[in-house]
C-alpha cells in the first residue's frame, strides 16, 4: 500500500488548500481528509473523507486502524477570536486534540506529524519588530497560551518519545480559495471580497495596526517544505518563526486602491484590536531560511494582484491588473 496521509481539521482555511496540494503530490486516494463536519467543497469529493472529532479517541483510533497513516497533519483548532469567546472549548480542543495526536504518533508509529503554531505565541512583552525566534513570550489569549504550551509539548515529544513533529508559527494567512474563521487577521481576507462587492470595507482593526501576514501559496510551500526536509534539517522542534510580509490596514487598502479606484476602508476597532496589539509587527524567520531554505515569493502588491485576479470573476468584475 502506498503512503497514507491523514489531514485532521481539513475543512478549515488551511486544510481545504493543503488537502488539494497533498493530493496533487501523493494522489487523491492516499490523502484522507477529515473534519468534525462534512463539507460541500469539491476538493473533498476527489478522495477519502472521514468524519472525525479529534477529541473522540475511539473515532480517532478507528480512523488510524483503517488507514495506518505514515504522516498526520493536525490542523483542528479554535483561532484567536473564537477561543476568546469559547475559552473552555478553545483550551480543550487545542490542547487535548494535540495530546491525542502526539500519543497516537507514539502508539501507531506515525512517521511524521505536522502541527501549526502561530504568531499568537508572542505577547505584550515580546519585542514587536523583527521578533526573534527566542525571546520573551507572554501570550495573553487562550489561543496563544494553548499554542505556546503546544510548542513545548511538541518539543517534549520529540526529545522524550522520538516523535518527528514539525511546526511553523504562521502569521495571518490570506487566500481566495477558502474562508478563514475566527481569526484576528481575517480582515485581510474579507477586505478583498468587499473591494469587489460593496467597494467599502469596515475594518475591525485600527488603520495603523501592523501585523505579519503570509499569502496562501507561500504558506502551503512552507508547510510542504518543512515536511519534506530531512529530519536533520529540522533543528527547531518547538515551532519555527515564519514570515512573508507585514502591513497595516491602511497599506492593504492603498494596495487594493491601485487596482480598484474608489475603494475605501472605514476603521471601527472592536475587541480584536487588543489581541492584535499584543502580537508582533514583523517576524525574523532567519532560522527557517537557514535550516531548510525558506523563501517567500509574494509581497503585498503581488498578493493583491493575485487575489483580485482570482476573485474578480466570482463577482463578475473585470479589472486591469
Ligand atoms: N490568524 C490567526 C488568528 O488571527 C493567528 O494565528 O487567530
Amino acid at each position: 500500500m502506498s503512503e497514507q496521509i491523514l489531514v485532521i481539521g481539513s475543512c478549515g482555511q488551511l486544510g481545504t488548500e493543503l488537502v488539494e496540494s497533498l493530493r496533487n503530490i501523493y494522489g487523491n486516494s492516499n490523502v484522507i481528509a477529515s473534519d468534525i463536519r462534512q463539507s460541500d467543497d469539491e476538493v473533498f469529493k476527489a478522495g477519502p473523507f472521514e468524519e472525525l472529532d479529534i477529541l473522540n479517541k475511539q473515532q480517532f483510533t478507528d480512523v488510524l486502524n483503517k488507514y495506518k497513516p505514515s504522516q498526520v497533519y493536525h490542523l483542528a483548532a479554535l483561532l484567536s477570536a473564537t477561543a476568546e469567546a469559547k475559552p473552555k472549548l478553545g483550551w480543550s480542543l487545542n490542547m487535548d486534540g494535540l495530546f491525542n495526536v502526539l500519543d497516537a504518533a507514539v502508539d501507531f508509529k506515525i512517521g511524521k506529524v505536522y502541527w501549526p503554531s502561530s504568531i499568537a505565541v508572542f505577547g505584550p512583552s515580546t519585542p514587536v519588530n523583527n521578533t526573534p525566534q527566542n525571546c520573551v513570550m507572554d501570550p495573553n489569549t487562550i489561543y496563544g497560551i494553548s499554542k505556546l504550551a503546544g510548542e513545548r509539548y511538541c518539543e517534549y515529544y520529540f526529545q522524550k518519545r522520538g516523535v518527528d513533529v514539525r511546526s511553523l508559527r504562521y502569521p495571518g494567512l490570506i487566500g481566495y480559495k477558502s474562508e478563514p474563521g475566527g481569526g484576528t487577521t481575517d480582515y485581510a481576507v474579507s477586505i478583498y471580497h468587499d473591494a469587489l462587492t460593496s467597494g467599502k470595507h469596515n475594518c475591525f482593526l485600527g488603520e495603523s495596526t501592523e501585523l505579519p501576514m503570509l499569502y496562501m501559496p507561500d504558506a502551503l510551500k512552507a508547510t510542504l517544505d518543512i515536511m519534506h526536509a530531512t529530519a536533520e534539517q529540522v533543528k527547531i522542534r518547538s515551532s519555527y518563526n515564519l514570515a512573508g510580509m507585514s502591513f497595516d490596514p491602511k497599506e492593504i487598502t492603498a494596495s487594493i486602491q491601485k487596482y480598484v479606484p474608489g475603494f475605501s476602508t472605514e476603521y471601527n476597532p472592536d475587541h480584536r484590536q487588543k489581541i492584535a496589539d499584543s502580537w508582533p509587527n514583523s517576524i525574523d524567520d532567519s532560522e527557517a531560511r537557514e535550516d531548510w531554505g525558506w523563501k517567500p515569493a509574494y509581497d503585498l502588491d503581488a498578493m493583491t494582484q493575485d487575489m483580485l485576479k482570482n476573485l474578480a470573476p466570482r463577482y463578475g468584475k473585470t479589472l486591469s491588473l
